[in-house]
């Protein structure tokens, strides 16, 4: 461990791919205002990664550079190690191999904190070292930061997050062009805004992954991503963009959590991803193409938008160097002990209930793909009307052959999901309904 006669703290890097570089090239580039900043030197001491050969265009000059992981875990000079590997298994290891050495971690891995993140907190703690991850959620944006430090003294409210910057990129383009899903998408892996297999993105998972954390954070309510209900934007489709610009709205994929509490002081957590309409006129509603943006509401505070670049090399470097030099700074006043890492004490952070998708009510835009026949509409609304959810505006859009499939616009009035949930499979039996509807939920209050 450093102590007060290093000159300078020392950090090993385990992953050399897009961030890692970006790692490296932060760390020598701004190496002048990183040290003016803390008053000593960060240095990078080791790097590994299984691909040794591959010229990253960064200078590897004096660094210790090889395949082996767990040899710069071990080593002395090392006081902090940067896992960005991502994926599960391995990085766990590496992560877990660091914490018992004593050794303070750096992620950028959401999936691997979502999932494990109970378990891997609590080894670091017993460690008494940090697992930091301001990385894990925004990219470069500190949002991580401003929930456990500038927000602390808040009951926060609510959180509504753009949490993932490739479907953000596919929905402002979608829009912007009128062209199906899929064209975009394989449009946005051309450019190299989406991956070659884009389902943690495009289902909402990546999504998930990082509202489970900043759930976490906001609330203490100790959960794993799989527990939010989760919906991507596969079934989207150009016609949805028209009519929520007719309507005043844009869609977004949000990541949304709420806090309820009733008089008594009881808590339940709220907790969701998928596409939303969000009035046209809010600033969430503003955030295009790749970029991220995350709203959260405190009771102190009143409302708060944190906005910036969600990916990318430098911005995702520029958070993870963030990390590193705040354990460096603990390291240099005598390392007094792990910070609450998801902003809340370990005895606070507990498993809250979460309120059961069927309890929200709300608006909701309804697009049905039925049969262009008499009666049709007749059916679809007596459907609704039997489960009691209003409907507020029809719009069937012409211009479609008679005789075809015709898409059938309803928004409903406030409805209970669980009214609305039973009123949609009873339309989706019916002999003029062709698809299952697309339902896409309305949130006012932006
Ligand atoms: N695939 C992620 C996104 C990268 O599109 O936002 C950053 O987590």
């Amino acid at each position: 461990m450093a102590d007060e006669r290093k000159e300078t703290v020392g950090v090993g890097l385990i992953g050399l791919g897009v961030i890692g570089t970006g790692v490296v090239k932060v760390l020598s580039r701004n190496a002048d205002v990183i040290e003016q900043r803390l008053g000593f030197g960060l240095r990078l001491v080791r790097v590994a990664d299984l691909d040794i050969e591959t010229d990253r265009g960064v200078d590897l000059d004096g660094i210790h550079f090889d395949r082996d992981a767990s040899a710069l875990i071990a080593d002395p000079s090392v006081d902090i190690v940067i896992e960005l590997i991502g994926g599960y298994d391995v990085a766990k290891g590496f992560i877990l191999e660091a914490v018992a050495k004593g050794k303070h971690v750096v992620t950028a891995n959401k999936a691997l904190l979502a999932l494990y993140g109970k378990e891997i907190f609590a080894l670091a703690a017993e460690a008494n070292v940090d697992v930091a991850f301001e990385a894990a959620v925004g990219g470069g944006i500190p949002i991580l930061r401003s929930l456990r430090e500038g927000l602390a003294a808040n009951h926060i409210s609510s959180v509504h997050g753009i949490l993932n910057g490739t479907t953000n990129y596919v929905l402002t383009e979608m829009e912007r062009t009128e062209e199906d899903f899929e064209v975009v998408l394989k449009r946005a892996q051309e450019l190299g805004y989406a991956e070659v297999d884009p389902t943690f993105d495009v289902d909402g998972i990546d999504a998930a992954h990082k509202l489970a954390l900043l759930t976490a954070m906001a609330f203490g309510a100790e959960l794993t991503y799989k527990e939010i209900p989760t919906e991507g934007i596969r079934g989207l489709a150009p016609i949805d963009f028209e009519m929520a610009r007719e309507f005043g709205y844009r869609i977004k994929l949000l990541g949304i959590a709420k806090c309820r509490r009733d008089r008594g002081g009881n808590e339940r957590i709220e907790v969701r991803v998928h596409p939303t309409m969000i009035p046209a006129g809010s600033m969430l509603a503003s955030v295009d193409a790749a970029m991220n943006a995350i709203e959260v509401r405190g009771d102190a505070v009143g409302p708060t938008l944190y906005y910036g670049a969600g990916a990318g090399e430098m911005p995702t470097a520029s958070a993870v160097v963030a990390d590193l030099m705040e354990i460096a700074r603990e390291i240099r006043r005598g390392g007094a002990g792990p910070v609450a890492p998801l902003s809340y004490m370990p005895d606070h952070l507990i498993a809250k209930p979460l309120v059961p998708l069927g309890e929200l009510r709300g608006r909701s835009y309804l697009r049905f793909t039925a049969a262009d026949r008499p009666g049709v509409l007749a059916h679809l609304a007596g459907a609704l009307g039997d489960q009691g959810v209003g409907i507020e505006s029809v719009v069937q859009p012409r211009g479609v052959e008679p005789g075809a499939c015709v898409p059938v616009i309803v928004l409903t009035h406030p409805a209970d999901e669980e009214a609305l949930r039973r009123a949609l499979e009873e339309v989706d039996r019916l002999a003029d309904v062709m698809a299952p509807t697309l339902v896409i939920r309305i949130e006012e209050d932006l």
